[in-house]
């Protein structure tokens, strides 16, 4: 099945200039849904704890392959919707930067973490996942995403890291 035939170019969103990769189709089609649920998994090699995704197009699949893989899902999550004791690492967007957080108690020392989203582009989000992640002892197996946006050279931010994705650009 070609899953690329499921994602849709949106021209000038959210920003003009910009190529948006609308994954929607996919997400709504059964058959594209369970392939590419198939394919991600496929990807994944070793024992899993832990299922990291971030907010928000990371939430799709993370607790899909983490129920399958017998782990865990654990969301991190942009600044201010985490309730308790939080980790956070600040990251550079293209104008200014943002802050991603995670629960403290949400990873134990030496917990295996596959870290999922929807797309790699610069890399910011994924590094500072990584990041939030090693600080609270867990070890980053892989880094898994549905689309690799190849030309922003995110996966040289991730030096050290098992990068995957399942459809390049
Ligand atoms: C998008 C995408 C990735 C991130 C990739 O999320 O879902 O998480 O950007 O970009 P990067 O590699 O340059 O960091 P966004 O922050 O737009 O928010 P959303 O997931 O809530 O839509
Ligand atoms: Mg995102």
């Amino acid at each position: 099945m070609d899953l690329k035939a499921f994602i849709r170019d949106i021209p000038d969103f959210p920003s003009q200039g910009v190529l948006f990769k609308d994954i929607t189709p996919l997400l709504k089609s059964p058959e594209a849904l369970r392939t590419t649920t198939e394919r991600l998994l496929q990807m994944v090699n070793g024992e899993v704890d832990i299922v990291v995704g971030m907010e928000s197009r990371g939430f799709f699949f993370a607790p899909i392959l983490a129920s399958t893989l017998n782990a865990g899902f654990v969301p991190v999550r942009k600044s201010g919707k985490l309730p308790g004791k939080v980790v956070e690492e600040t990251y550079a967007l293209e104008y200014g930067q943002d802050t991603l957080e995670i629960l403290e108690d949400s990873i134990s020392k030496g917990d295996r973490v596959l870290i999922h989203d929807d797309v790699l582009a610069t890399g910011g989000t994924a590094v500072a996942t990584c990041a939030l992640v090693e600080r609270l002892g867990g070890k980053v197996v892989q880094c898994n995403f549905l689309i690799e946006l190849e030309f922003l050279k995110g996966r040289g931010q991730l030096n050290g890291f098992d990068v995957k994705s399942l459809m390049r650009y």
